[in-house]
C-alpha cells in the first residue's frame, strides 16, 4: 500500500516546514532592527548600564553624551533630559517588562524597546526645543502616560 506511506510523507513534510517557520520568525522577527544586545528584562535594574539610567558626558567617542534609558510599565527613567544643541548623543535603552516604544515627537528618533533586548540609536540634535518622549506601543492601561521631557538648551 502506498497510500498510507505517501500520507506520511505529506505529514512529515508539513510538520518539517512548519518547524523551519517557526524557527526562522524566532530568529528573524523577535529582534527589533534597532536591537544591538541582549540582557534579562528581570535584571535590568543590576545589570550595567542600566542600573544607572541618565545622561552622562563622554569623552574620547564619536558622541558627547550617552543616554541610558529603561522603560517599565507605565514609566520611562529618566523622566526629564537637558542636552546642549549641536551635541552627539548615543542613546541605549531598554524595558523591563512588555514592549514599549520610544518616539522623540518632532524628530526621527523612533525605536522599539523589546524585553531582553538593548535598543541604540545615535543622534544629532541640531535643533534647540523642547521634544516629548513617548510610547508609541500600545503596553496597557497607563500607555497614554509615559512620557519623558528632552530639552535641547
Ligand atoms: Cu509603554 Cu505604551
Amino acid at each position: 500500500r502506498y497510500e498510507k506511506w505517501w500520507l506520511t510523507l505529506g505529514t512529515g513534510s508539513l510538520i518539517l516546514f512548519l518547524i523551519i517557520l517557526g524557527i526562522s520568525a524566532f530568529h528573524q522577527g523577535h529582534q527589533p532592527p534597532s536591537a544591538k544586545a541582549y540582557v534579562n528584562p528581570e535584571q535590568v535594574d543590576k545589570i550595567a548600564p542600566f542600573n544607572e539610567p541618565g545622561l552622562k558626558k563622554v569623552e574620547g567617542k564619536t558622541w558627547d553624551y550617552e543616554l541610558v534609558f529603561v522603560a517599565s510599565a507605565f514609566l520611562y527613567t529618566p523622566g526629564e533630559i537637558e542636552i546642549p544643541k549641536g551635541s552627539t548623543l548615543k542613546i541605549t535603552a531598554t524595558t523591563k517588562d512588555v514592549v514599549h516604544g520610544f518616539e522623540v515627537a518632532g524628530t526621527n528618533i523612533n525605536m522599539m524597546l523589546e524585553p531582553g533586548f538593548v535598543s541604540e540609536y545615535t543622534t544629532t540634535l541640531d535643533k534647540a526645543g523642547e521634544f516629548l518622549i513617548v510610547c508609541n506601543e500600545y503596553c496597557g492601561v497607563g500607555h497614554h502616560t509615559m512620557k519623558s521631557m528632552l530639552r535641547v538648551v
